[in-house]
């Protein structure tokens, strides 16, 4: 079922001090522990943490490349320009019992209302980028805010890393010290020996430096741009928040450690297989599928995208196949 509608509502606050909202049908609400999402065929619960971790993701990457599923429930597609918020459609029993829903709405309506929920929702104990073990509970009764870390951009360069005018953070100064995790990760830097007139065009830099000093996990970065081509590498630990379901073939080189990746059919989420990086391994994840990755250690990985806006139709309609490579 698909309605489409306008209307953004801010509703009450509650006995544990969180504030109610609406988007459409959906009303969601929070409690101590649990975020409970309704509809008009239907309710969810999610535990709090890890809805805010996912809502985080979908609000910082601005809806990101095709479906984000908080879980195998609740989620939302972007069609870039507008976004479907959906319950159970992309989840076999919810389909076959004819209970799932979702709903499309113009992209800065649900921006401001997914904005407004993380800002109400996150407590100032919980940074929702963090990895769990540096960070404090998201659980109990309203207390304060964390606006500074839920409104915090993804750091993409200016220019290419290591050229003048870039956004690198370079030493601990900057305020990003090297992670506890990448204590052994050297932080020397190339040597670079331009021509006179193209020093401020010739650069390199230690990309493994870069990275030991990130202070999110599973947020990529965009490290450098090439018409369509976007490397965007990442620093995880724990859980990827989301299940996502792509609109084109992604991409992945395992920089450092291992992630483990459960890959399910987009669709249905039957289970497809488990794919297991180490160090060095490259994968090409199918435009068919979602996935979720678990990293037992902060690893490194490199993300590589491909942002032209003809490929998710090219899938969609058979022009262009799902996978990346004829063997
Ligand atoms: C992905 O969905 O492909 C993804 C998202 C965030 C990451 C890594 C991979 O940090
Ligand atoms: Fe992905």
């Amino acid at each position: 079922m698909m309605t489409i509608h306008q209307d953004v509502q801010v509703g009450t606050t509650n006995a544990d001090g969180y504030r109610t909202f609406s988007l459409g049908e959906f009303e969601f609400s929070r409690d101590e522990f649990f975020v409970h999402i309704s509809w008009p065929t239907g309710n969810h619960m999610m535990s709090v943490d890890s809805f805010l971790r996912a809502l985080q993701r979908d609000v910082a990457w601005d809806f990101f490349y095709g479906i984000v599923n908080f879980d195998g429930v609740f989620g939302t597609v972007n069609h870039y320009g507008t976004v479907d918020v959906f319950a159970g459609r992309y989840n076999d029993s919810y389909r076959k019992a004819e209970l799932d829903y979702s709903e499309n709405h113009e992209t800065p309506r649900i921006r401001e209302t997914f904005e407004a929920i993380l800002s109400d929702w996150t407590n100032q104990s919980f940074d929702p980028f963090a990895s769990p073990h540096e960070t404090g509970s998201a659980f109990g009764l309203k207390n304060g805010d964390n606006d500074a870390a839920v409104t915090r951009q993804r750091i993409a360069a200016r220019r290419m890393v290591g050229v003048p005018g870039d956004e690198r953070p370079r030493s601990d100064d900057t305020g990003f010290p090297v992670n506890r995790m990448f204590a052994d990760v050297p932080q020397d830097e190339p040597v670079v020996e331009p021509e006179p007139g193209f020093e401020g065009d010739v650069a390199a830099f230690n990309l493994f430096a870069y990275l030991s000093r990130s202070d999110v996990t599973w947020n990529p970065s965009v490290v450098s741009v090439c018409k369509d081509s976007l490397a965007c590498p990442t620093t995880e630990e724990y859980i990827l928040p989301i299940i996502h379901g792509n609109d084109r073939v992604e991409w992945f080189i395992q920089l450092s450690d291992q992630i483990t990746w459960e890959v399910e059919d987009r669709d249905t989420g039957a289970k497809r297989s488990r794919v297991v990086m180490k160090a060095g391994d490259v994968s090409a994840m199918p435009a068919d599928i979602r996935h979720q990755g678990y990293s037992p250690k902060r690893s490194m990985l490199l993300v590589w995208e491909n942002n032209s806006s003809r490929i998710p139709e090219a899938i969609a309609s058979g022009q262009a196949p799902t996978y990346p490579v004829e063997f």
